[in-house]
């Protein structure tokens, strides 16, 4: 299995994903402008990974720092936190990382009864084991979000009849209108209820979620970008259900959008499904609404950089006209993601900072130049997909559905 990030005891190793699928090379980040430009160019990306890279980010700009005071020390971990912060904007994982780091530092200080130096390297000592254990946690949460989702998309092929639709050779029963309708009435949301969900939007305690017999078809998915493992440490948010499936017998097909204009979705979805030999149709962006049409997709998921309180979710560019179309086919879109990704502290999506990127990833992209010198490019690289357009969200404690006001805040425990 390939790893994205990986700690070698004195640098951080992370697969250079702008490379891939041509090449599988690895660079070491010995320093935190180092993990800075590899964050910025996308050698390391999907928020998770992100935020795990950015905390060994954290330890490598003030490992070798010589300060003498304290408070000199601490003023260096929260510049070197400041900076590593102005790499990407969108994905909040990574200040959700950076804080966490920052905690630890404050906490370990306010223990302190020893010599400036000895409680200097102190802190260097807890900030490493934080990214280590960062790295540590991301798997499981990743499995956990895994076990949710694979017995969502369980229950959503078993429990629900598979009938004819619109232009299709099948769909799941009960459209996207009726969804909604369901869900403003305050007593069912989204497509099923399970048990576990239930609990999730009462508050209950959850019960572990018990995948259903894996059904004797493939399950088709439409995903968009890259929110597999290469996304995360392992296992990934979206592809997560799918691995995890893989391991009690659960076939998938999955259609990757292309994702223009990086292509994660061709270079990287593609790379991590087919090296995990699972059965893969890559297609350009502006062929989803074509496959949906002709019944091949019995759900979509994706990942998110970030989702507001309201259940609004940022993610890769695109994936708005994929929710869209979901809408217009009646079929699921589920979001799948770790609680770290959730932003209870802006209202709604619109407050999400959406990063733009150089042009050139545009007029350049494919390897030669693809439009006209001396025009405009626009090249936003996430959009906002409204919360009515969410089916579920998909975590490592359950599963949320709307009105997501209250269910991520039930979710997150406040
Ligand atoms: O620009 P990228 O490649 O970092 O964008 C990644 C995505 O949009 C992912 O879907 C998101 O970060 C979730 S990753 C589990």
């Amino acid at each position: 299995m390939l790893h994205t990030i990986t700690w070698t005891g004195h640098a951080a190793r992370l697969l250079d994903q702008t490379k891939l699928p041509m090449e599988t090379a690895f660079v070491e980040i010995t320093d935190e402008k180092l993990m800075w430009d590899a964050i910025k160019r996308l050698v390391v990306r999907g928020a998770p990974a992100i935020g795990v890279s950015a905390a060994f980010g954290v330890f490598l700009g003030v490992r070798d720092d010589a300060s003498e005071y304290l408070e000199d020390f601490d003023r260096r971990v929260n510049e070197v936190c400041d900076y590593l912060a102005t790499s990407r904007p969108t994905a909040v994982n990574l200040f959700w990382a950076l804080d966490r780091m920052k905690r630890v530092s404050k906490e370990t200080r306010q223990q302190g009864s020893r010599s400036e130096e000895q409680m200097t390297a102190k802190i260097k000592q807890r900030l490493l084991a934080e990214a280590l254990s960062m790295l540590e946690e991301d798997t499981q949460i990743c499995r956990e979000i895994g076990r949710h989702g694979l017995a969502l998309l369980q229950e959503m092929v078993s429990g629900k009849k598979l009938t004819a639709g619109k232009g299709s050779e099948f769909r799941v029963q009960g459209s996207a209108e009726e969804a909604t309708e369901r869900r403003s009435d305050g007593t069912t949301q989204g497509h099923t209820e399970t048990e576990s969900s239930k609990r999730a939007t009462r508050n209950l305690p959850l019960e572990p979620s018990t995948a259903h017999s894996p059904s004797a078809a493939p399950i088709s998915l439409l995903t968009h970008c890259n929110a597999g493992a290469l996304a995360t440490v392992a296992y990934g948010t979206a592809l997560a259900p799918v691995y995890f499936g893989l391991e009690s017998g659960q076939a998938f097909h999955v259609f990757a959008d292309e994702t223009r204009p990086l292509l994660q979705g061709s270079r990287i979805t593609a790379y991590e499904l087919r090296e995990a030999g699972v059965p893969v149709t890559v297609i350009c962006d502006n062929m989803a609404a074509t496959v949906m049409s002709q019944g091949k997709i019995q759900a979509v998921i994706v990942g998110t950089d970030r989702v507001a309180a309201n259940g609004d979710v940022a993610n890769k560019i695109g994936t708005m006209g994929v929710a869209i179309l979901a809408k217009h086919f009646g079929i699921p879109f589920f979001v799948a993601c770790p609680l770290s990704t959730i932003d209870l502290s802006l209202a709604t999506g619109d407050l999400i900072p959406i990063e733009e990127r150089d042009s050139k990833e545009i007029s350049n992209g494919l390897g030669r130049q693809t439009a006209p010198d001396s025009v405009d490019f626009y090249n936003p690289a996430f959009d906002v997909t409204p919360n009515e357009l969410v089916t579920a969200i998909i975590t490592e404690r359950g599963v949320a559905r709307a009105p997501y006001g209250e269910s991520l805040k039930r979710l997150m425990g406040k």
